[in-house]
């Protein structure tokens, strides 16, 4: 997930924006990208060649734009043209990325310590595909250090030889885009899957042994009802996942379903409010927590808390070196930001030229840094002063006196000893509320 199309922020207040409107909600960086320049991609080139601060972990981000059908509501970069031939050579032009970096000072003798395969649909590639690229990847940067390596699934791609294929590369963590159980819903918000597809991908993973299984679900798909959300909740609570991801159905500008609403002339989108669909996660956390589940941050529950980790997602938040590989992804090498091109040929001809395919940058200061990954970390739904005290030597309850007096007083948040709390009000809406955090150049601007 680690790629961005431009995308609009709505502004935060005490009283959340009620329906649907167009526009991101997810923060998923900081500063926001519309602050990323090309002017700047020396920044990145000169982060490369510096060596690596000690103790910072190395991770890898490899996006994989291909799908079978652009879903309705998807803001993704993708593409659901492109024939075994554009295939090759894109996971070609990934395998000359990694190993331009891996030439580069920044990595030091490191090895990776997490792998993520995001998209697009990394399952949309065959059995040959997949080990060409894992096994060239491997032989740049070797993955004996490797304590996670993520694979996101979409469930009707993945034949019984396949998902075999994929547990022998050695991915840990499969997680399944399902989003959905009811096939009339999965059809009209475009998805190319069917809830047939779900159980049958499900029970063959299980039987060999991912070490996590997540699924992913959408509160507020196209049509959605109460009573299906509650159905898809009991189905989920059935299967036993090691966890489960829940997103709130947001509308950015590039989808089809925007498309559709601005051609109409509608303003809100066919979707359910944002007060339903925190309702609607309330009640699923609830549901989850019932059954034994912890919720561990605003989008996540896990069954057994001790064995299930989000390497990639806590390693990242800290401050990490992400190497990103693909178009449109976006990673940070030694404080500074960067971003690929956005489009499939500039990406792939960069490549091909032995060039580095990076089109924006941007280097945080220390203090962006520090509001980074305190936004970021806000988003597990508590955060430790004493961490940010360690590493930055900045007491935030200071820093962000006035941020965080105002989320207390809007009743969403409480600090005790060492601790700065989000209640589940406050979590349910967290990314309009870290807007509050941003220095006042970024709040409300574009975010992508
Ligand atoms: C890259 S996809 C996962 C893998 C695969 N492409 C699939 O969809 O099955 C990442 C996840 O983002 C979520 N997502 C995509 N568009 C969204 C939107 N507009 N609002 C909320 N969540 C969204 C979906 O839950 C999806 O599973
Ligand atoms: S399959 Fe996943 S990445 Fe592809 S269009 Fe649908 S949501 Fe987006």
């Amino acid at each position: 997930m680690s790629t961005t199309i431009p995308q609009q922020v709505p502004p935060a207040s005490a009283q959340p924006e009620k329906e649907t409107t167009v526009g991101n909600y997810f923060v998923s960086n900081y500063p926001p990208f519309s602050f990323w320049k090309s002017e700047q991609v020396d920044q990145a080139y000169a982060a490369l060649r510096r060596p690596p601060r000690p103790g910072t972990d190395l991770g890898i981000y490899l996006h994989i734009p291909f799908c079978r059908k652009r879903c309705h509501f998807c803001y993704f970069r993708v593409y659901t043209d492109k024939d075994s031939t554009a295939i090759k050579a894109y996971i070609d032009a990934a395998l000359k990325e990694l190993s331009l970096y891996a030439a580069e000072s920044f990595i030091g003798g490191r090895k990776p310590s997490f792998v993520y395969f995001g998209g697009g649909t990394p399952s949309y590639l065959s059995v040959d595909q997949l080990r060409h690229l894992t096994d060239g990847m491997k032989a740049i940067l070797p993955w004996d250090q490797v304590e996670e390596v993520t694979f996101e699934c979409e469930p009707g791609t993945l034949t019984d030889h396949k998902l075999k294929a994929i547990r022998e590369m050695g991915v840990t963590r499969l997680s399944l885009g399902v989003e959905n159980f009811d096939d009339h819903i999965l059809e009209i918000n475009g998805r190319a899957h069917h809830s047939k597809e779900i159980a049958r991908a499900f029970k063959y993973a299980r039987e060999l042994d991912f070490p996590q299984i997540n699924i992913d679900l959408i509160a507020g798909m196209v049509e959605e009802t109460e009573g299906n959300w509650r159905e898809c909740i009991r189905k989920t609570i059935e299967m036993q996942p090691d966890s489960v991801t829940i997103y709130q159905m947001e509308i950015p500008y590039n989808t089809t379903i925007y498309k559709q609403m601005k051609a109409e002339g509608k303003l809100a989108a066919p979707v359910a409010d944002w007060e339903t669909k925190r309702h609607w996660v309330a009640g699923a956390f609830a549901e989850l927590e019932k059954a034994g589940y912890t919720v561990g941050s605003a989008y996540t529950a896990v069954k057994d808390k001790q064995k299930t980790r989000f390497l990639y997602r806590d390693r990242l938040w800290a401050g990490a070196d992400l190497l990103a590989l693909g178009v449109a992804s976006f990673g940070h090498i030694g404080g500074t930001h960067f971003q690929n091109h956005h489009d499939f040929e500039p990406y792939v001809n960069a490549l091909t030229d032995g060039k580095l395919p990076i089109y924006r940058a941007l280097t945080p200061t220390p203090d962006e840094r520090l509001i980074r990954e305190f936004v970021l970390q806000l988003k597990l739904g508590q955060i430790s002063t004493s961490y940010f005290e360690q590493k930055f030597g900045i007491d935030i309850r200071k820093r962000f006196a006035v941020p965080l007096r105002t989320l207390e007083d809007w009743g969403f948040l409480t600090m005790h000893g060492d601790t700065v709390k989000l209640n589940r009000e406050g979590l349910l809406q967290v990314d309009r509320l870290l807007h509050e955090f941003f220095l006042p150049q970024h709040k409300n601007a574009r975010y992508a």
